[in-house]
């Protein structure tokens, strides 16, 4: 049978699409982009905030429409990832025209499920987590199908508990994958042509298996021949210690780029979070990730109009924005989460404070943005080719610093894709930057 995969959320979730690809395929069945086609069709939901929630939830409707209403066997409308977790069976009550509810950890579940769906005429939820070490179920001899690009899991879950954070509750707890099993798989992919490895984890950089931490396992990825490039999201700051933050600028692959949510710059908002740094920690961590790699280039999440932030409070993270100079942020407005103890307080910053709160940073932070790529304007980058431009004969790809550069080549794409070429950047846009080949 078809099936389709709409895939909401973070990087975690793009990555388990593809895990579930894998495994449905493996059974027999076909992906399809076209929802249309498909007669199965899968949600993978996200429920950080309130709207990703609602976005899921409202394009399992979207995708039912069309088709004969309630349960028929034309097609399977499931729910999965996230709010899969969350909500259990409870969403057949929310959700009458939803088949099946699978949460992360049971995905090796899917063929089954479908199966027994087809034979009968019921729904099934299949939620709660494994034991034990974190597995990837893309089967770690997988090949590059043409990308020159990978995600690999190094550990799944998180206990960290910040106040605000749904992801303890639908992603468990810590679970970490063996390094053998890791260097494996990324083996694999290098020998088929991946260029760059992103490591994935809720909290990538506590990393802990066999003995060795994190900052031994980013060397011993280093090490792999024919990598070029490695990074990591996201890494929680309580965690990235010297050994880690020394990384920077020493080990070759690992590229001169951060993303490092500091989520407030006060100590009172950010002890009322359960973040457990001061903005003095965030700081010095900022301060040795620059003196071990001055061109780096940090990003970072902050949450605005957490409950109780004064105005003060809030200049704070202000004033933080404007000491460590960002290179991106992603801001969002508080907002409560079922099972956090935020989600239980009065969230008392009204939302039209909230809203004139995000703007404020969004102004200094696209100045930031225009400051950092302003300033790369005529600098050489090496450019990792992924894929065609927008424009005629223009290909794109990204600078170690994360940045999308276009560029006109005369060669193909096909001759072009995977290779590291220098550009100097002639033109900067909002959200690329544009040069020729040197
Ligand atoms: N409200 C608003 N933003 C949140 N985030 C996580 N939980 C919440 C919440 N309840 C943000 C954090 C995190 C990013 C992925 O989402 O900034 O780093
Ligand atoms: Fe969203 Fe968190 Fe789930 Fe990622 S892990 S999809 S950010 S709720």
């Amino acid at each position: 049978m078809k099936f389709y995969i709409k895939t909401f959320g973070c990087q975690m979730n793009v990555h388990d699409s593809r895990r579930i690809e894998e495994i449905l395929s493996n059974a027999g069945h076909v992906a399809t982009n076209e929802p249309g086609d498909a007669q199965i069709a899968l949600v993978n939901s996200c429920t950080i905030r309130q709207k990703p929630w609602h976005k899921a939830i409202s394009e399992t409707g979207r995708l039912r429409k069309g088709k004969i209403s309630g349960r028929d066997k034309q097609l399977l409308v499931g729910l999965v990832g996230c709010v899969a977790q969350q909500e259990g069976d409870n969403i057949f009550d929310l959700l009458s025209h939803v088949d099946f509810v699978v949460s992360p950890d049971n995905y090796s579940q899917l063929p089954g499920i479908i199966d027994n769906l087809l034979k009968e005429k019921t729904q099934i939820a299949v939620t709660g987590f494994s034991e034990g070490r974190a597995e990837d179920f893309l089967s770690i001899e997988r090949v590059a199908q043409g990308e020159v690009t990978a995600f690999v899991t190094i550990m799944k879950g998180c206990q960290e508990r910040c106040k605000y954070c749904i992801v303890p509750t639908v992603r468990g707890p810590e679970r970490h994958r063996g390094a053998e099993q890791i260097l494996h798989e990324i083996r694999n992919l290098v020998a088929s042509g991946v260029k760059e490895i992103t490591l994935l984890g809720q909290k990538v950089n506590a990393y802990q298996a066999d003995g060795l931490r994190f900052s031994d396992l980013l060397k011993m990825i280093d090490e792999v021949a024919g990598l070029e490039r490695l990074r990591f999201t996201s890494p929680h700051p309580r965690h990235m210690t010297p050994d880690v933050t020394d990384c920077f600028g020493q080990l070759r692959t690992l590229c001169e780029a951060i993303h490092l949510p500091v989520q407030s710059g006060s100590n009172a908002t950010l002890k009322r979070m359960g973040r457990r740094y001061t903005r003095e920690d965030y700081l010095a961590v900022v301060a040795r990730l620059k003196q071990a790699c001055p061109e780096i280039s940090i990003s970072t999440d902050l949450i605005i109009g957490y409950p109780g932030e004064t105005e003060a409070e809030f200049e704070q993270t202000l004033s933080l924005i404007e000491e460590v100079g960002y290179s991106a942020a992603f801001s969002f407005k508080f907002s409560p989460r079922p099972f956090t103890p935020a989600g239980k307080l009065d969230d008392d910053v009204s939302e039209e404070e909230k809203s004139r709160r995000l703007a404020n940073v969004h102004a200094l932070v696209n100045q930031q943005e225009k400051s950092f790529r302003d300033n790369l304007r005529n600098s050489v980058l090496e450019v990792l080719v992924e894929g065609e431009g927008r424009m005629d004969r223009q290909l794109t790809g990204r600078a170690r610093n994360y940045q999308i550069v276009n560029f006109v080549s005369a060669q193909s794409i096909n001759e072009m894709v995977g290779k590291l070429v220098n550009v100097r950047v002639t033109e900067v846009h909002p959200n690329s930057l544009e040069g020729e080949l040197v």
